[in-house]
């Protein structure tokens, strides 16, 4: 099977390239922030205090998620059977899958997951930790990065497309806390695997950036030979 990880910080642009090269490629887009997610919307649904590992360790036997692609490709996410895809977008839930993200046991928990699904078919997975741990036998690895100001902004500017009232500054400070916490952790922080390509599309466009990525991963599948 041949696996593609592309890890970064959050609003890099990682989900739509990531599900726009799976779609050229014909392999299966898995977006793995959607599970911690899942995990943070059931601690948010049920008042448990996300930064409390304990708790949200007791929550993880209570927890079922799944998740299926329609027909365009477009993954939906199940917890407990329930399509919670459109709630865990929401914008407070970011905050809470970052904290239990940070969790051992939560990473654990959704290890298995990920990794079967790349065993089983050719994959584009997207994620923090796709190239350093879940898949670090992954043919192409890359790292894609922007300054955490155009990340904000494009952030801002997808949140505003959908409806939801937010401010540029509060976009901008829970990006730089969500990079601190993410990146500091001691389980699995973001960091760019050894043998990853960087790929920063800082003023580029979705389309540019799509266009940097596509190359870098062809370049990469040509040097190995796939
Ligand atoms: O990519 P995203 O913003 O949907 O991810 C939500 C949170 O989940 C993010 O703060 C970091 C965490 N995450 C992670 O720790 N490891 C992954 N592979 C994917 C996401």
């Amino acid at each position: 099977m041949i696996n593609i990880a592309i890890d970064g910080p959050s609003g890099a642009g990682k989900s739509t390239i990531s599900r726009r090269l799976a779609s050229e490629f014909g392999y299966v887009y898995i977006d793995t922030g959607a599970l911690y997610r899942a995990v943070g919307l059931y601690a948010f649904r049920n008042g448990i205090d996300s930064k409390n590992a304990e708790a949200v360790a007791g929550t993880l036997d209570k927890i079922e998620i799944s998740f299926t692609h329609d027909e365009n490709g477009v993954q939906r996410v199940y917890l407990n059977g329930e399509d919670v895809s459109a709630d865990i977008r929401q914008h407070e839930i970011s905050m809470y899958a970052s904290n239990v993200s940070a969790i051992p046991s939560v990473r654990a928990f959704l290890l298995e997951l990920q990794r079967s699904i790349a065993e089983k078919q050719n994959v584009v997975m997207d994620g923090r930790d796709i190239g350093t741990v879940i898949l670090p036998n992954a043919q192409v690895k890359l790292f894609l990065t922007a300054t955490c100001e155009d990340r904000a902004r494009r952030r801002y500017e997808e949140l505003v497309s959908r409806g939801q009232e937010v401010d540029y500054e509060k976009v901008l400070a829970d990006m730089r806390e969500r990079d601190e916490n993410d990146s500091k952790r001691a389980a699995a922080p973001l960091k760019q695997a050894d043998d990853a390509v960087l790929v920063d599309t800082t003023g580029c466009t979705l389309e540019e950036g799509y266009l940097c990525v596509k190359a870098a991963v062809e370049q990469r599948m040509k040097e190995k030979a796939l």
